[in-house]
């Protein structure tokens, strides 16, 4: 199994190093503009296997297209990431032209691939990679909903004092500090709903710290954070290339789920082998509904920049 990582930088760089050291694919290609940029960190990674014990091979290219060819699944990171104040919408303009001629150039090379989006503001990305290739839906995936929903189950670890591992909870509508809605509600500890194991206050300050997780790493780093975001690729290409069939929350185009049409937005989703082989279509209630069709409105209000 193939992957190619487009962009090296810090996402990109996380996403094949958890990729490699887990032998989630036999070979990783990291490709990058910067000159010589993406050959180091391979070669770097590379280096790493006879202690970490992995037999992955890692490839880096400055822009080499042909070595990217026939992967099953392709990680598209390259683009700006988020400096302190920047919201990730602001980044639309450099990014949407970066991640057009990217997937353009990808499919020349691996017309059967799944695209993962990551570049940010990714709803918008995702949507505009899948307008402009005219690939399948099932084929075009957005990753925003794993790492809202790590972070998620990260504050409520910390907040119930319990390992993170036991706990189940999700994040969908957009990837925005002001779009991404927690699943609350569903949220549960072994199998105990997590409102009867913490105060409404407390449950709603988790919802909040999630929501501006993003914001709150850049404010400390400087720019956006990797380590997770990088893992939670990993997690979806594992999911993709094992064809696990897991469910997990992903921004994919609706077309009626959820009572919307033509939008790529975090919906929990079955990813296999095909990509995303099904939409959930979870039963919310008033007070989510609402806020889904909130979310799905300033996701759209994005997409018009395009
Ligand atoms: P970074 O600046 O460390 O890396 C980006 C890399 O892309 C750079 O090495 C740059 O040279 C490369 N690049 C730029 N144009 C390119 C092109 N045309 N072809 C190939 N490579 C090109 O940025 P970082 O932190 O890795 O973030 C990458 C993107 O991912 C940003 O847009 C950021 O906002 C987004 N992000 C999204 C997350 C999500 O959950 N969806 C989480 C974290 C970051
Ligand atoms: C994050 O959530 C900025 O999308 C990036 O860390």
């Amino acid at each position: 199994m193939k992957v190619t990582i487009v962009g090296a930088g810090n996402v990109g760089s996380t996403c094949a190093d958890v990729i490699a050291s887990q032998s989630i694919a036999s070979e990783v290609v990291l490709l990058d503009i910067k000159e010589g940029f993406a050959e180091g960190k391979a070669l770097d990674m590379m280096q790493t296997s006879t202690t970490l014990g992995f037999g992955t091979k890692i490839v880096g290219t400055t822009g080499d297209y042909t070595l990217t060819a026939n992967s099953d699944v392709v990680v598209i990171t390259s683009g700006i990431p988020r400096k302190p104040g920047m919201t990730r919408e602001e980044l639309i303009e450099i990014n949407a032209g970066i991640v057009k001629n990217v997937s353009e150039n990808i499919l020349k090379h691996s017309s059967e691939a799944i695209i993962i989006v990551v570049s940010n503001p990714m709803d918008t990305m995702t949507y505009l990679t899948l307008k402009s290739t005219g690939l399948p839906k099932n084929r075009v995936i957005g990753m925003g909903g794993v790492l809202d929903s790590s972070r998620f189950k990260t504050y409520l670890s910390l907040a119930i004092e319990r390992p993170a591992n036991d706990i189940h909870g999700m994040v969908i509508g957009g990837h925005g500090d002001t779009t991404m809605i927690p699943l609350t509600r569903l949220a549960s500890y072994n199998g105990i709903p997590i409102s009867e194991l913490i105060s409404s206050e407390k449950l709603e300050k988790v919802s909040q710290d999630t929501m501006v997780g993003g914001a709150t790493l850049t404010k400390l780093l400087g720019t956006s954070a990797w380590y997770a975001p990088g893992a939670s690729v990993g997690f979806l290409v594992k999911s993709i290339l094992n064809d696990e069939k897991r469910i997990i929350p992903c921004s994919v185009f609706l077309d009626g789920e959820y009572n919307q049409d033509d939008i790529c937005i975090g919906v929990p989703c079955v990813i296999g082998k095909n990509g995303c082989e099904k939409i959930i279509d979870i039963d919310l209630n008033d007070q989510e509904k609402v806020k889904f069709s909130e979310s799905a409105e300033a996701v759209r209000k994005m997409n018009l920049a395009l």
